[in-house]
């Protein structure tokens, strides 16, 4: 540790899964976490902020076949493609010191360490793992994950099924997981210890099943072929394996490990105060001071996600309104421990409340006063007057500490309202002393410089507090006091600006939005892509023997001629060429999707066992083979190269 740090602090964010583009709810927490390290950066400590991607498992397997790729290419691309995850978090202005994919090799080595050692000291075992098994999908189930007792992913049936898994010994840890969550503060906020307790502890830990045999994207158990390691157990040993746990690659374990806090989203808060803790103690390994589980961003009252099709996208926010416009709005509106309404109407008037109005305007006025009433610099004679800025000073001078404690508890909406408390006292200042109306006799000067002084020196507090917040808007303050000092220290102090401050103006920092055509501007931009319809799905039917299937004779028939039946609206009659050299006749409904000329000539496949059938007064030797969804009908058509006569088999 450096000599003039504080001390070490690690800070994580839960790692993203990158099976499709994030949205505004992981950049809330991303953001959340930035601005706390930045918070401990400015106060000296020497700081740890981890991120990531966490790319194993089933669900990044089937995205990965359903667009034609390997796995890796498809997380590589989410990962570092464009307006992905890392373009994304440069973007925002995250200043995180490391990133892990748990795709890189040494967390995948380190894993298989780690789940040998569990296994070696007993915690995890080899047994049954019992439950459902959808046969078409290839895929175990547990009853809870079943959507009215059927496949949650195909809607059919499923049947009792046992494959061997191994377990790791969660019940063992039940008692002294307890313990953590209602004697210590390793759980906050405080309503969540009950949740876990009460939900999950309570009624029985059940041992957890840690390896998986249905699918192979994730790390191999490698001393048993066939088994990959549970996602869960890889993802959450990130933490670690990032910092070198098990691991040559990096070596900040000593220095960082315990983590001073994991913040992770209310879903996985299970994960983390739960599993992670009992892994830990099995392995004797120290455990992280604090996991915080905050909020959703939600909208329209419910929870953000791709499927839903309701995500907001932070690139066009941010492209709009500015990347510390978005940061500080996000940190601004909600309270991190609860949920939050995310709109576009909240969004627009906080940036017109705080930003335009309140804080622009206070730097803009000041600024523009000082420059006008003194030119370059303000004079060294200043004369106080301590009745009219008691009130002021005072607040400026406890900023530092109220602002300090409510960050100490993740609270950063108070703190960010401890600051507009000021900046809105600073406004009201500038009204209360007129300094255009002291500007007009040269015997109140040094008292209009003091008033411009103690405005230029409660900006540069505020402006340093909000730096974690709103990094490059701090900066443009500070490059316009002059460059003063914004250290932690120097936050603490009034009166550290010099007296003879040289401000210089700039452009408006935050320009005013007109809500009304802001609003209708980001409905077009955001309005969903028209998709195709979701067509019905027609009912699968029973299974047949192979044998069954075996007696069709499904041929390969070339239309000579294709006309309309007279007083059918449905029918066309073909004429085919089957290879037989006998020409056959078959009657087919589907005048409705196609031009008899349009088929004349085309390669197409027909049943031509069927036995034969009349329909409007004329036989039809077999069917000609469709695919049909809704409404929609499609014929099979064929390669023209391919035979007439060849056999489907
Ligand atoms: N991969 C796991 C975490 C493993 S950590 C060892 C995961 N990934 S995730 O991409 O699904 O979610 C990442 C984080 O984003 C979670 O903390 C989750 O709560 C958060 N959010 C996702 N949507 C959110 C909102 N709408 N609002 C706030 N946070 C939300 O879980």
């Amino acid at each position: 540790m450096c000599e003039k740090c504080k001390g070490n602090f690690y800070i994580t964010t839960p790692i993203y899964y990158p099976s499709s583009k994030l949205h505004i709810g992981h950049t809330y927490c991303t953001v959340a976490t930035d601005a706390m390290a930045r918070y401990k950066r400015l106060q000296g400590y020497n700081v740890m902020f981890l991120t990531g991607t966490d790319e194993h498992g089933q669900k990044i397997e089937d995205k990965a076949r359903e667009s034609g790729v390997t796995p890796q290419e498809f997380v590589d691309n989410i990962v570092m493609g464009e307006r992905g995850v890392l373009d994304l978090w440069k973007l925002m202005n995250i200043s995180n010191d490391r990133f892990i994919r748990t795709t890189d090799d040494y967390h995948v080595e380190s894993i298989q360490k780690i789940f040998k050692m569990m296994y070696d000291n007993g915690d995890i075992y080899k047994g049954t793992y019992k439950g459902k098994y959808c046969k078409p999908c290839e895929s175990f189930w547990t009853e809870s994950q079943l959507v009215d007792g059927k496949c949650p992913d195909c809607g059919r049936e499923v049947q009792d099924a046992e494959e061997e898994a191994y377990f790791f010994r969660l019940s063992k840890y039940a008692d002294r997981v307890q313990d953590l969550l209602e004697n210590t503060d390793f759980l906050e906020p405080r309503s969540r210890v009950n949740e876990m307790v009460n939900n999950f502890i309570k009624p029985g830990l059940e041992d957890l099943c840690v390896s998986r045999t249905s699918f192979t994207w994730g790390v191999p158990v490698d001393f048993d072929p066939g088994h990959v390691v549970y996602v869960w157990i890889d993802a959450l040993f990130n933490y670690m394996t990032a910092l070198g746990y098990q691991n040559d690659r990096h070596n900040e374990l000593s220095q960082f490990w315990p983590a001073d806090v994991h913040f992770v989203g209310k879903e996985i808060v299970r994960f983390h105060s739960i599993i992670w803790p009992a892994m830990l103690m099995s392995l004797n390994l120290p455990l992280p001071k604090k996991v915080f589980g905050h909020g959703w961003l939600l909208l329209d009252g419910g929870k953000m996600s791709k499927s839903k099709g309701n995500v907001v996208d932070p690139y066009i926010l941010a492209e709009r309104f500015g990347v510390d416009a978005l940061r500080f709005f996000l940190l601004r509106s909600f309270p991190f421990g609860s949920d939050g309404n995310f709109s576009n109407e909240v969004l627009i008037s906080t940036i017109n409340t705080d930003l335009a109005n309140d804080l622009g305007n206070l730097v803009s006025r000041t600024i523009a006063m000082a420059q006008k009433y003194f030119g370059e610099h303000l004079p060294a004679q200043q004369a106080e007057n301590p009745e009219m800025d008691a009130e002021l000073l005072a607040m400026v001078s406890d900023l530092r500490g109220k602002y300090e404690e409510q960050m100490e508890h993740f609270a950063f909406q108070n703190a960010l309202a401890e600051i507009f408390k000021v900046i809105s006292r600073a406004n009201k200042y500038i009204d209360e002393n007129a300094p255009w109306v002291l500007a007009k006799s040269e015997e109140n000067k040094p008292r209009l410089a003091k008033v411009l002084y103690n405005l230029l020196e409660t900006i540069r507090i505020c402006a340093g507090l909000l730096k974690p917040f709103m990094p490059d808007t701090a900066d443009e303050i500070g490059r316009r006091l002059g460059n003063p000092r914004m250290d932690w220290d120097s936050l603490g102090i009034f009166g550290v600006l010099p007296a003879e401050a040289a401000p210089v103006a700039g452009p408006v920092l935050f320009p005013r939005i007109d809500m009304e055509k802001e609003l209708k501007e980001l409905e077009e931009l955001t309005k969903p892509q028209k998709t195709e319809p979701e067509l019905p799905l027609a009912e699968a039917k029973p299974d047949i023997a192979f044998d069954e299937f075996e007696k069709v004779d499904m041929t390969v028939v070339k239309v000579l001629t294709c006309e309309k039946v007279k007083k059918s609206e449905k029918l066309l009659k073909f004429t085919l060429d089957d290879g037989t050299g006998e020409p056959r006749t078959i009657l087919s409904g589907i005048a409705k999707y196609y031009q008899p000329e349009q088929l004349v000539g085309k390669t197409l496949v027909a049943v031509t066992n069927l036995a034969p059938r009349k329909m409007m007064g004329q036989l039809s030797c077999g069917m000609l083979l469709s695919a049909e969804r809704g409404d929609q009908l499609h014929l099979l058509m064929l390669d023209d190269a391919i035979p007439a006569g060849s056999r489907l088999v």
